[in-house]
């Protein structure tokens, strides 16, 4: 999918994270590789997202060095791209050109890959102490397969033993949360996008389809808006099944009567969206589904406040965690004695309300954070209280994105149906 970003961003980003490089130094960064599946067949490409923000191509086998104060003037960014292979353009189709990734990165000096290590064996080798390296660097991050930026990492620590290294991440984690008026226009239609997908959904769904016939419906609409696909594994989770906090087999039958929770976002331009919404499978909520739903949706008003400068995600999850337990105790799950009596390392509330109600997105769509750092315009986050009460078959949870301004949040689901009424009548 061609992202047509202009290329101003890009531009500006790069020249931000290279006021936070000391003298000195060079960074270095590698594209994504295509995932091997199996004999001749791949996972469907997507970038890592830093060398996006950096350059906003969209394609493998692709280097970038920032060298700010190099004085060769052409070296201080070049971009290097895949070069023109016969065979492969007559099998994957058209390559990327230097013009093209010109205009795409806003990057004056672009070169072959090939040429790569001698251009950073001169950078690196005239007065260059200290190289920056880029990994991916999220608390919550486990994976066991050696990704090319680890790889990356090793053989240029290889090749150069003896010169100090740096890390870019915390610094494009301190960048990436705040969001330009061009990322926020994308995010904004990337919501705009899924908020059709729920549209059609509220008209579509029905006793006795199955959860994935509503993704088909989710992800038509996706493409047909030009979504890239999912920002992540979409959860049409009907019944007990939104009571898992990561269903995403969506295979089951939608039974009369049941809630469905939803939890879906299209990636557009490669920036995330992130929508949870839980309506009744036949069109009405019964009065338990009712009670519930409304007890979320309070707190999620409330809290809903608390997205202004200054706020932070612990003081989201400790009130929401506050005023959900008194509407538990509302709804009969436990008494007021019960909670005077818990042990407060294991709440009574944690049976019912398990997840943090926030979290930053952007290209990522738990994008890259610093979860302590007090809210300041400009961050796009997720406001997604939720109940689970497995033994009455009742998930449900309730997902906003919200700018933070200098005054009101900004819902980038303005509009959408959320109170039981309106979620009633766009299903009749
Ligand atoms: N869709 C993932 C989340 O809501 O955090
Ligand atoms: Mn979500
Ligand atoms: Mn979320």
């Amino acid at each position: 999918m061609k992202t047509n970003i202009p290329n101003s961003l890009f531009i500006r980003n790069r020249a931000n994270l290279m006021a936070c490089l000391p003298e000195k130094s060079v960074a270095v960064f590698t594209a994504n590789e295509p995932m091997p599946r199996n004999g001749d067949q791949f996972y469907p490409f997507r970038q890592q997202s830093d060398f996006f923000y950096l350059t906003g191509i969209d394609a493998e086998n692709a280097f970038l060095i920032l060298s700010p104060n190099n004085p060769t003037e052409q070296y201080r960014e070049v971009l290097f791209i895949e070069p023109y292979d016969e065979v492969k353009a007559t099998w994957q189709g058209e390559m990327m050109d230097n013009k093209q990734a010109k205009e795409i990165s806003g990057i004056e000096t672009v070169k072959s890959s090939d040429e790569f290590y001698a251009v950073l064996n001169d950078i690196a080798l005239t007065g260059c102490d200290t190289i920056f390296m880029n990994t991916y660097e999220y608390p919550k991050y486990e994976c066991n397969v050696e990704t090319i930026q680890q790889r990356f990492v090793k053989k240029i620590k290889e090749l150069y033993p003896l010169h100090q290294f740096g890390r870019t991440a915390p610094i494009l984690n301190e960048l990436r949360m705040i969001k330009s008026k061009e990322e926020f226009d994308i995010t904004q239609d990337a919501c705009n996008i899924t908020a059709k997908a729920f549209r059609r959904c509220l008209e579509t769904v029905k006793p006795n389809r199955y959860e994935y016939q509503i993704q088909a419906e989710i992800e038509y609409i996706f493409k047909l808006n030009n979504a890239s696909g999912h920002a992540y594994a979409p959860i049409v989770a009907g019944g007990k099944n939104g009571c898992c906090l990561h269903y995403s087999k969506n295979d089951d039958i939608l039974n009369d009567g049941d809630l469905l929770l939803f939890d879906i976002g299209c990636e557009y331009k490669n920036y995330s969206s992130d929508l949870s919404r839980t309506i009744p499978v036949n069109g009405k909520f019964t009065e338990r589904q009712k009670e519930c739903y409304s007890a979320v949706l309070r707190v999620m008003k409330e809290i809903t406040k608390l997205y202004k400068v200054g706020g932070t995600i612990n003081e989201i999850n400790q009130t929401t965690y506050r005023l959900m337990e008194q509407e538990m105790i509302k709804l009969g799950l436990f008494t007021a004695e019960d909670v005077a009596k818990q042990d407060p390392d294991h709440p009574l509330y944690r049976k019912y309300l398990m997840h943090g109600m926030s979290h930053h997105i952007g290209l990522d769509v738990h994008d890259s954070v610093d979860k302590y750092k007090p809210f300041q315009p400009g961050m796009i986050l997720t406001c997604e209280p939720g109940i689970y009460i497995r033994e009455e078959g009742i998930g449900i949870r309730i997902e906003n994105d919200l700018l933070i301004t200098e005054g009101e949040p900004v819902n980038l689901f303005e509009g959408l149906p959320i109170e039981i009424e309106e979620i009633e009548a766009a299903m009749r």
